[in-house]
């Protein structure tokens, strides 16, 4: 995602942060350019191996090989060209225990750079997979070894993070168990959200290009949203939960990488209690999400426990995971996501008995009654994060739209933005102000903050049109981390800020 790397970055990128300086990266790394600023810290840097070598380890290894390569994906009749890990999206499923060692190899066989972020995961800075910042990218025909701790269990995905990629084949799920988990269900499934273009005519970077295009048009604003991607529909992708919902018609909704006239089958027994593990994967839109005949108990999010909070649906934003627990009743049920203040949906079927399969266009009536958004939940008692006054607060303000198409922090793009310096051991304040009119799922690396007055415990949290988010976190994890909208072409037209430790 970041959006400017040129081969200078990247040489410089191999020699740390200290040789960065000289090579130009001047906004991001600020030695002498901003006066006063704070030297920040190398994210090679020793202390970075020393909180690593102080998180509780298994002594096991969890050992996995990536090849992002040109695919033909089976969307469940339609076949796309695009680029995966696999022959489908979601890409393999790693799956590891809190305090294993995940060894994953990146064989890039694509015709550009890459690299591999791990969303939601405190690990250790040099392995965050953020090129130009935290290692150099990885050119076509190279290879990288991602090795890290994941110290905390919990549901999570990874991508890379480069350019518009993400919006391709390229994204699969990271599952942390938790050993000490009592395991109250009897079954598990793992349910990700996608919205799909690539291979139907143009690819997310020509998406990319057109959004970028509307700079230099003129015309009255409101008539050009809706027309983001360039296609002939016109949604206004307004939502009364999210006010702007969106600035890209997709012509398909995913579960699972198969659309609703082919859907996935999840089956389980009747009487049975399941733990869905849901995943928006998208990259521009929210999924309002219902499992037809059921009530779903959220029990966590973005990974951490939650008060259990019982609705009929629930609203995800990009980024945004959540664990749910349900009772299988008897028979064949819709599970739905609705592409929020958009036209279309994503479909899988649950069956557990006998019964015709549901429309492609099913709407159970839970999607239009209690809607949960997961800022309303509380942190379980046992993740909570202890009161104290922060040492430091920043504000960043979230700002930007669609003419020209540009979204910022604090004024600034991301190739323009000053560092939000912390310090090791503050407790930190982040004040997401939104002076949109649309709404972005704001993720920071590294840390899992906590939603203010008890709040959940998350690492991307939606941030409402005119609506002030506040958010503390605990800078235990060293290092350079993005802070950043989740709308893929948000962050990649300069929504996102590098939250820097100090050296
Ligand atoms: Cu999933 Cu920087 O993001
Ligand atoms: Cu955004």
């Amino acid at each position: 995602m970041p959006p400017i790397i040129t081969r200078r970055r990247l040489l410089a990128g191999a020699a740390g942060l200290t040789g960065l300086a000289g090579a130009g990266l001047a906004t991001a790394w600020g030695t002498g350019v901003f006066d006063g600023a704070p030297r920040l810290l190398d994210p090679h840097a020793e202390v970075v191996g020393r909180v690593e070598a102080a998180r509780h380890r298994t002594g096991r290894t969890v050992s996995a090989t990536l090849t992002p390569r040109p695919v033909t994906v089976d969307l469940g009749g339609p076949a796309v060209q695009t680029w995966g890990y696999s022959e489908s999206a979601p890409g393999p499923l790693i799956r590891a225990g809190a305090g294993d060692l995940v060894h994953v190899e990146v064989d890039n066989r694509l015709p550009v750079d890459t690299s591999v972020h791990w969303h939601g995961i405190a690990l250790r800075n040099d392995m965050d997979g953020v090129p130009g910042v935290t290692q150099p990218p990885i050119a076509p025909g190279g290879r990288f070894t991602y090795e890290f701790t994941a110290p905390d269990p919990g549901t999570y995905f990874y991508h890379p993070h480069s350019g518009v990629q993400l919006d391709r084949a390229l994204y699969g799920v990271l599952i942390v168990d938790d050993p000490s988990d009592p395991g109250r269900y009897d079954a598990e499934w793992i349910v990700v959200f996608d919205d799909w273009v690539d291979g139907t005519g143009r690819t997310p970077d020509d998406v990319l290009a057109s959004l970028r295009s509307m700079a230099g048009m003129h015309g009255d604003m409101g008539g050009m949203m809706g027309m983001g991607g360039g296609m002939a529909g016109m949604e206004t992708m307004t939502s009364p939960l999210l006010g702007g919902a969106g600035d890209i018609t997709y012509p398909h909704y995913l579960i699972n990488g198969r659309v609703p006239a082919a859907p996935a089958t999840l089956i389980g027994k009747p009487g049975q209690r399941v733990r869905i593990r849901l995943i928006n994967a998208g990259s521009d839109t929210a999924f309002r999400i219902a499992l037809g005949g059921h009530r779903l108990s959220i029990t966590h999010t973005d990974g951490y426990p939650v008060t259990p909070a019982d609705t009929d649906a629930l609203l995800l934003g990009m980024g945004e995971r959540a664990d749910v627990t349900v009772t299988l009743a008897d028979g064949v049920f819709p599970l739905v996501a609705l592409a929020e203040g958009k036209t279309g949906q994503a479909l899988a079927v649950v069956r557990t008995g006998a019964g015709d399969p549901p429309r492609a266009d099913a709407h159970p009536a839970e999607l239009d009654r209690t809607v949960t958004m997961t800022g309303v939940l509380r942190a379980a008692e046992q993740v909570r994060l202890d009161e104290r006054r922060p040492d430091r607060t920043h504000r960043l303000e979230l700002g930007g739209g669609m003419m020209p198409y540009r979204w910022t922090i604090n004024g600034s793009t991301f190739d323009h933005a000053t560092p939000l310096p912390v310090a090791q051991g503050e407790r930190v304040r982040l004040r997401f102000v939104n002076r949109t009119t649309m709404f972005h799922p704001m993720h920071v690396h590294g840390h899992t903050f906590a939603l203010a007055g008890g709040g959940a415990r998350k690492d991307t949290v939606i941030v409402l049109p005119n609506q002030t988010v506040t958010v503390d976190l605990d800078a235990i994890n060293p290092g350079q981390w993005m802070t950043h909208c989740h709308n893929l072409y948000h962050a990649e037209t300069g929504m996102m800020i590098n939250l820097g430790y100090r050296a």
